[in-house]
This record gives C-alpha cells, sequence and structure tokens, in this order.
C-alpha cells in the first residue's frame, strides 16, 4: 500500500519530505495487526462480530506503537487513520473529513484500493474496470476523499502497477 500511497502523494504535489514520512505511514500502517491474533487474522470464514472488534483494534494498536516514537507524530496519525471514515464513522478516533490531513485521506483511499485489487485468500482481486467503478461507487457517496479519489482516477493504471507490484 506504501507504493499506492507515496504515488498519490506526488501527484498530489506533496513535497519529497511529505512524501518521505507518507512512504512510512504506508509501510507501517498496520504494525497494530502484529498484536491480533492469527486465528483471527488467517481465518478463511466469515468473521464472528467479537472478532470483528478485535481485528478493528489494530489501528488503534499501530498508534499506541507509533506515537511513543520521538519523531513519528505525523507518521503516527497518518497510519493509525487509515480506517477513518469521511463523515466521522469509521475508528478507531471517528475524525471527520475535516480533521483528516491530506496525507491521511491518501493512506485511506490507498488501502482500499490495494485491498481491492490484490488477490486475497478468500477472494480474486477485481479487475481494472471493476475496480474503477467501485472506486468511483464510494467517492461519488462520499466514502473516500474526492480530491484523492480524483487523483486516482486520472492515473488509474499507474495506480494498478503500483498496487499490483510485487518486488
Ligand atoms: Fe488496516
Amino acid at each position: 500500500m506504501s507504493r499506492v500511497a507515496l504515488l498519490f502523494g506526488r501527484l498530489s504535489g506533496l513535497d519529497d519530505e511529505t512524501c518521505a514520512l507518507l512512504e512510512i505511514a504506508g509501510l507501517l500502517h498496520d504494525l497494530g495487526k502484529l498484536r491480533v491474533a492469527d486465528e483471527i487474522l488467517d481465518k478463511p470464514d466469515r468473521l464472528e462480530p467479537s472478532e470483528r472488534f478485535v481485528i478493528n483494534t489494530h489501528s488503534f494498536e499501530t498508534y499506541q506503537i507509533l506515537h511513543r516514537i520521538p519523531g513519528f507524530d505525523d507518521i503516527a496519525a497518518w497510519a493509525s487513520y487509515h480506517h477513518e471514515e469521511p463523515d466521522g464513522s469509521g475508528y478507531p478516533f471517528h475524525l471527520h473529513a475535516a480533521d483528516m490531513p491530506l496525507p491521511a485521506r491518501i493512506m485511506r483511499v490507498a488501502d482500499i484500493f490495494q485491498a481491492m485489487v490484490q488477490n486475497r485468500p478468500y477472494r480474486r482481486g477485481l479487475k481494472r474496470d471493476e475496480a474503477r467503478s467501485f472506486m468511483r461507487g464510494l467517492a461519488e457517496d462520499g466514502r473516500i476523499d474526492a480530491d484523492v479519489a480524483s487523483v486516482l482516477d486520472v492515473n488509474f493504471d499507474a495506480a494498478m502497477s503500483a498496487a499490483l507490484a510485487t518486488a
């Protein structure tokens, strides 16, 4: 996801230092999953509500780990905001779009996009046009940042390459 976030950062005109921090935040955003039991993370079946609750603690755990590191204030925030929703219904801090700096809004779009196009153990990744419609739908419903969504839409093939790169 860090490649996609970095691409969006550059295409959004963020400066080199901000882009470097954004890439680090992208690499570390799911760090908190290290505190979630493997039986839950690797469960092939549908999650029980209690298991979903445990998984959803991961971005708060990411914050708990990163915010103690000197100089990581921005990285800790951006990394741990990746499941926040523009209307405040996300987690863990229930932030609204107005409280979300652009790098954090980028992280959310990059995370969703990458998850949708990559193959996962329980489903195939969406094809290019399916993924494009899906992301457009999220933007139309106000579930992702409109500016970042438009950067994605205009640079869709580059974003697909970044999301599917294996090296
Ligand atoms: Fe996550």
